[in-house]
Formats: C-alpha cells, sequence, structure tokens
C-alpha cells in the first residue's frame, strides 16, 4: 500500500471513530462512587421488600432514595460485623443524612411514572432494573441507560399502553 493510501485510511478510520464516538458517548453514563457498601442480598435476607426503603414506587412518580428513617428501624444499634453497618450508626447518631448518588434518571423533558408501571401495568421492578434482589454491591451506573425513547414506544406499543407525544413530554 503506497503511503498516499495509508494516509487516506487513516483519515476515513479517525472518521468513523468520531462517528462512532459521537452517537455512543453521550449514552455511556459515568459511573458514580456511592458513600458505603450497601447490599440489596443482606437486606432480602432481613425480609425486607422493596417498598419498605424506596416507598414511592409504588404510589408516586419516583420510587425515592431510602431516608434514614428506614435505616434507623434497625440501625440505631450496630449491626453485624462490617464497617459499614458501624457508619450507618454514625450517621443516625450524629443526625446526618446517608449522601447517596442518583444513578438512574431520565432527561429533564421526559415524564416517567414508577406508578403508572408498578401499580397500573404491574411491572416487576426487575423488569427495568435487573435483579437487585441479588446485588451485594451498590448500584454505580445507570440500568435504565437503554430506555431512549424507542424502547420506551417499543413497549407501550406491545403492551397496549398510549403513545402520544404528550404521554412521555409533558
Ligand atoms: C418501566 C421501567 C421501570 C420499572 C418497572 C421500575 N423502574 Fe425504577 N426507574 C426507572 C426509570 C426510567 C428511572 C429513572 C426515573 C427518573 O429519572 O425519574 C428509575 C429510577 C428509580 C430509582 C431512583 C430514582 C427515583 O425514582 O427515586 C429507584 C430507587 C427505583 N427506580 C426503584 C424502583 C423499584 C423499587 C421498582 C419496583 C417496585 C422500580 N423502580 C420499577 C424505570 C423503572
Ligand atoms: C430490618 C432491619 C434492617 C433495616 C431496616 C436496615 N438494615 Fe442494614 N443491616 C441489617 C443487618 C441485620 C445487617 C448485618 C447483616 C450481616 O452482617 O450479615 C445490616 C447491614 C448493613 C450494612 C453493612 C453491609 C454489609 O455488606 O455487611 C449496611 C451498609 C447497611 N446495613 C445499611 C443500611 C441502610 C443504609 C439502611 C436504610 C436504608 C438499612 N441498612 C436498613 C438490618 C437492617
Ligand atoms: C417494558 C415495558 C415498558 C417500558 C420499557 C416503558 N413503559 Fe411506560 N408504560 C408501560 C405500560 C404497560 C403502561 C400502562 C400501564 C397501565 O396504565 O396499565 C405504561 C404507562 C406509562 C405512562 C403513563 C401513561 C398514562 O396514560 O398516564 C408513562 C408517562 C410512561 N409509561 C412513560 C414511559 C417512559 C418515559 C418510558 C421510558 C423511559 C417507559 N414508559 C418505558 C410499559 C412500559
Ligand atoms: C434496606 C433498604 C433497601 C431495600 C429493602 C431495597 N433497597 Fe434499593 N436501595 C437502597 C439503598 C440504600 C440504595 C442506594 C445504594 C445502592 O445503590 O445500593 C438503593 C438503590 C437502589 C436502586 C438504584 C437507585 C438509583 O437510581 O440511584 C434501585 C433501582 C433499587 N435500589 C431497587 C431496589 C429493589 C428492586 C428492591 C427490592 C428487590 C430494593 N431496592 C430493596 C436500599 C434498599
Ligand atoms: C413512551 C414514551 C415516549 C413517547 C410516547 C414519545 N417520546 Fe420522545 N422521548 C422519550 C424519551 C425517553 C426521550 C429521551 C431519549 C434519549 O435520551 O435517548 C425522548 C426524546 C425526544 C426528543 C429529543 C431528541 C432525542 O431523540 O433525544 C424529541 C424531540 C422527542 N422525544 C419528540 C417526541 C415526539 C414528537 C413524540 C410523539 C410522536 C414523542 N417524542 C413521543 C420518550 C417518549
Amino acid at each position: 500500500m503506497s503511503a498516499a493510501r495509508i494516509a487516506v485510511l487513516v483519515i476515513l478510520l479517525a472518521g468513523v471513530a468520531a462517528a462512532v464516538w459521537f452517537v455512543v458517548a453521550p449514552r455511556t453514563s459515568q459511573a458514580v462512587e456511592q458513600p458505603l457498601a450497601f447490599s440489596h442480598k443482606k437486606h432480602q435476607e432481613q425480609d425486607l421488600a422493596c417498598l419498605d426503603c424506596h416507598a414511592g414506587a409504588e404510589k408516586d412518580q419516583y420510587a425515592t432514595l431510602p431516608s434514614m428513617r428506614a435505616c434507623a428501624l434497625c440501625h440505631k444499634e450496630v449491626k453485624g460485623e462490617s464497617p459499614a453497618a458501624a457508619e450507618v450508626t454514625r450517621y443516625i447518631e450524629e443526625g446526618l443524612v446517608i449522601p447517596w448518588q442518583q444513578v438512574n434518571r431520565v432527561v429533564g423533558h421526559v415524564y416517567f411514572s414508577h406508578k403508572a408501571h408498578v401499580r397500573y401495568g404491574e411491572m416487576a421492578c426487575a423488569e427495568c432494573h435487573g435483579e437487585m434482589a441479588t446485588l451485594e454491591t451498590p448500584v454505580t451506573s445507570s440500568q435504565v441507560e437503554h430506555l431512549d425513547m424507542e424502547a420506551c414506544m417499543d413497549c407501550h406499543q406491545a403492551r397496549g399502553a398510549a403513545n402520544d407525544c404528550l404521554t412521555c413530554h409533558r
């Protein structure tokens, strides 16, 4: 291959790479750091239901991250052996709130409602969030970023849910 051809090839490949980056980059969410090593699995073993900690998931738009009150039910005294559990007790004693980072989020002009899906649509959390009950580490990146407009509309179409623009943009 001549030098000129290689140069053209390099430029073409760079163009393709840039195009791929343009399409992929905005969807690749950055991983966040969570303040404590929380285990969903260990709490599932305490016979807690998802709604005990995410109280809005069935009755409101937002599922909500748990309040300290939900933790204080058990963690006023240190549970188990792990340093993370001791930290929870310290937060409670000092009247502080654990600064969890919300990782699942739709863009601002989109309206999403948990109540619509969980109560009216009778959908399991796992349909959109995967199997949370067995998770041993905190969630650090979006589980719903694949729910772009097409994915939302495809499921609405398949299940006979409303699909006019104002359903999701209001
Ligand atoms: C149809 C898909 C879907 C189902 C079913 C679903 N979620 Fe969500 N969840 C989402 C989306 C989309 C977001 C981002 C919402 C936003 O930005 O307001 C989200 C965000 C969240 C959040 C963080 C933000 C918030 O709303 O407070 C929590 C916690 C959560 N979901 C828990 C649950 C639980 C618990 C269930 C089951 C009881 C559930 N979700 C069922 C799609 C779903
Ligand atoms: C029903 C009681 C109960 C509630 C409510 C509860 N926990 Fe726990 N939690 C426990 C027990 C018991 C352990 C110890 C489990 C073990 O070591 O096997 C634990 C362990 C932990 C740990 C250490 C995790 C690990 O991997 O060892 C963290 C962090 C924690 N809890 C955070 C929380 C937070 C945050 C809340 C509130 C959102 C909460 N817990 C609510 C009972 C509870
Ligand atoms: C896996 C299937 C599924 C996915 C994915 C899904 N939905 Fe839905 N959605 C439904 C169903 C089913 C209903 C109707 C529930 C009912 O009323 O019976 C619904 C209802 C709704 C409603 C309420 C409609 C009304 O008439 O009030 C809104 C708003 C909504 N969805 C937005 C979204 C958005 C935004 C997304 C993507 C981020 C999304 N949905 C993803 C299945 C889905
Ligand atoms: C003892 C309280 C507790 C219970 C029970 C619990 N969670 Fe959580 N959940 C948390 C805490 C604390 C976080 C933030 C740390 C993390 O990501 O693990 C969280 C985070 C989440 C998130 C990520 C929210 C976001 O976007 O930032 C989802 C989704 C979720 N939980 C779903 C569930 C589901 C589904 C169940 C039931 C199988 C469940 N949770 C049971 C306490 C709980
Ligand atoms: C079932 C939910 C749903 C319906 C119905 C819906 N959209 Fe969207 N729309 C979304 C979501 C989710 C996004 C965010 C897309 C993303 O982040 O990839 C979006 C994004 C958009 C955007 C921003 C550009 C983009 O692609 O990010 C425009 C413009 C838009 N929608 C217009 C419309 C119009 C016009 C209609 C009616 C024909 C419509 N939408 C119906 C869910 C919906």
